[in-house]
């Protein structure tokens, strides 16, 4: 008898609870489909344990006016125990009371970024939770603790960047079997704790306090593939890498105080170690040293610019067989020995923009023919002498920068291999002339760059069967005789050619496009161009 009338004041509760349910829950929770509810202004679980029904998996709260406080009691929520997903990034705070997440039994992906929290506790979980992705980005948290990390056997990706996290007690990870991903960019740490576990693939402790690092202290991570530790205070590195890291394919210490790269440094119980992708820029490297890099055969990027580098031995860059993409921008290089290049069959990049060279000499690139190089920059240097035969390696190039230089005069011989040219960029160079064999060579060139050079004059473009594929051309700042320059716009725009750079002074009329002579045709011979003074006379205004 006294069941029954149990079992009645628990169903006449359930429904006056349902009723109100019913009333609020246009407000407050709506049903984005598949099992996904958005719930608005909630301020506890128990609140939102009301609204969760029978089929839902998904919850995101949303609040503008309130954040979630629990008050510590002991009485279970039940409803919310088959919820897979909690998203309370926008809940505008959220407080871990005595139960904290321990009601959702069956939570897999837990999203607490932006909840103010300042720490966690192994009783916010629940035991044996079925947590595999949590973000708690974030947030105020210092520590991390083994006896927490414990609680989440099942996780797999860990997201702690943006706290203030000093300290992770050592191995805290180790029980995780199947973390793949932990990300600490953004915290205080000064020394590396993490310690051991046995399957993480990524690190990331960017953007902390590190000055020190030894990779015996991670000897623990056999199957890391991708350690990222830029910006921090680094200024040495261990020697032997990948005893520690053998399987080690990105490496990025980006933004540190390096002064050297030690050869030791890639030391590998592997012929040729996994390493893909190294990036050491923005640090002070001065010096590339005889075959620094040579164990690192697998290596496609390799990332040095906004070093100090002004010193590169010949063989810095032997046996890097599939190196694709190298960035030296940005340095103090000032001579590139013969052969530097030479062997680098897989590099289809190389930039060496911003430096200080000022010769480029027949034999940096090699004899061997480097079929995949495709783009060169070696814009903003200091270039007055380049090598007639120095690009006769590269037949392949589609780009080439050699903009702002003091190149002086270019010559066929550079050219007429380069048949495959789309891009060149001579502007802000010194040239007074460009013969009409080497615009002969340009087939297949859609985008030129002349501008600021010292031209008063171009080759008959009438006559020129080439050029036919061109579609951007920037003129400006060159002393042009008024009677040439008009003849080139007018066989540009019968060719649909763009030539006006918007931004330019000269195309908006602040400085003069070209010079009014005397001559009543177009000028085409140098010496002749020279004797009237035009180039001197355009350089005063
Ligand atoms: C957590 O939520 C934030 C903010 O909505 C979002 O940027 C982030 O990607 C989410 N994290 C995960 C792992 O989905
Ligand atoms: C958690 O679960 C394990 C195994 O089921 C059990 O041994 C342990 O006592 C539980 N811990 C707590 C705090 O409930
Ligand atoms: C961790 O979260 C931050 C901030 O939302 C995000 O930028 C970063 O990509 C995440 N890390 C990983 C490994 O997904
Ligand atoms: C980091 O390690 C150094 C040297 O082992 C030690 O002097 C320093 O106190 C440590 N810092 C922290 C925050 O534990
Ligand atoms: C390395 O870190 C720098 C930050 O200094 C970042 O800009 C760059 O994208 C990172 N490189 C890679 C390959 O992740
Ligand atoms: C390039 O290869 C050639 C032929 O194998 C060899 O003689 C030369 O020493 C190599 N040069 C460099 C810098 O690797
Ligand atoms: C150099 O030129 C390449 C294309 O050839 C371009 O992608 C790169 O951004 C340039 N580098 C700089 C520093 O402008």
């Amino acid at each position: 008898m006294q069941a029954v009338h149990v079992l009645l004041r628990g169903v006449l509760l359930s429904l006056s609870i349902s009723l109100l349910v019913l009333a609020k829950d246009l407000q407050e929770c709506e049903d984005l489909g598949q099992g996904s509810h958005l719930c608005r202004e909630i301020e506890s679980f128990e609140q939102l344990s009301r609204y969760v029904g029978e089929n839902w998996l998904r919850v995101k709260v949303v609040n503008e006016h309130t954040g979630i406080e629990d008050e510590d009691q002991e009485k279970e929520f039940t409803s919310l125990s088959k919820l897979l997903h909690l998203d309370l990034s926008e809940a505008d705070g959220f407080t871990l009371a005595e139960r904290g997440v321990r009601d959702f039994k069956a939570l897999q992906e837990l999203n607490i970024t932006h909840c103010q929290l300042e720490e966690l506790q192994e009783q916010h979980f629940p035991n044996a939770s079925k947590i595999t992705n949590l973000d708690v980005s974030y947030n105020d948290i210092q520590l991390i603790t083994g006896k927490v990390m414990n609680r989440l056997p099942d996780l797999e990706y860990g997201n702690f960047s943006n706290n203030l996290i000093a300290e992770i007690e050592p191995d805290a990870f180790r029980g995780l079997k199947k973390l793949r991903f932990l990300d600490f960019t953004t915290n205080e740490q000064e020394n590396i704790t993490l310690g051991e576990n046995k399957n993480l693939r990524y690190l990331s402790i960017s953007n902390n306090n590190v000055r020190d690092f030894q990779w015996c202290r991670m000897r623990g991570l056999p199957k890391l593939e991708e350690l990222h530790l830029h910006s921090n205070w680094l200024e040495n590195l261990d020697m032997g890498i990948f005893y520690a890291l053998p399987k080690l394919r990105v490496f990025n210490v980006s933004n540190n105080n390096l002064y050297d790269i030690k050869r030791t440094l890639f030391m590998s119980p592997d012929e040729r170690p996994p390493l893909e992708l190294l990036d050491y820029s923005s640090n002070n490297v001065k010096v590339l040293d005889d075959s620094v890099f040579c164990r690192l055969g697998n290596l496609k990027t390799l990332n040095l610019w906004l070093n100090q580098i002004n010193k590169i031995h010949p063989r810095a860059f032997l046996g890097l067989f599939s190196l694709q993409s190298l960035q030296l921008q940005g340095n103090k290089i000032s001579s590139l020995p013969d052969e530097l290049f030479a062997n680098l069959t897989s590099l289809e990049q190389l930039d060496l923009s911003r430096n200080n060279i000022k010769k480029l000499g027949l034999r940096v690139f090699g004899g061997t023919i480097l079929r995949q190089l495709t783009h060169l920059n070696l814009s903003n240097n200091y270039i007055s002498d380049l090598h007639p035969l120095a690009l006769s390696s590269l037949p392949f190039l589609k780009e080439l920068r050699l903009g702002r230089n003091k190149l002086v005069s270019l010559d066929l011989r550079m050219f007429a291999p380069l048949r495959r040219l789309q891009l060149l960029t001579i502007g802000e160079n010194r040239l007074e002339e460009i013969e009409p064999e080497i615009l002969n060579t340009f087939e297949r060139l859609t985008h030129l760059e002349i501008n600021n050079n010292r031209l008063a004059f171009l080759p008959d473009l009438k006559a020129s069967q080439n050029l036919q594929l061109l579609r951007y051309i920037s003129l400006e700042g060159n002393p042009w005789q008024c009677l040439c320059l008009d003849e080139i716009t007018a066989w540009l725009d019968s060719r649909r050619v763009s030539y006006a750079r918007p931004s330019s002074a000269y195309f908006s009329g602040r400085k003069p496009l070209c010079v009014v002579t005397p001559m009543d045709k177009c000028q085409r011979k140098l010496e002749d161009v020279r004797a009237q003074g035009i180039v001197e006379s355009y350089e005063k205004i």
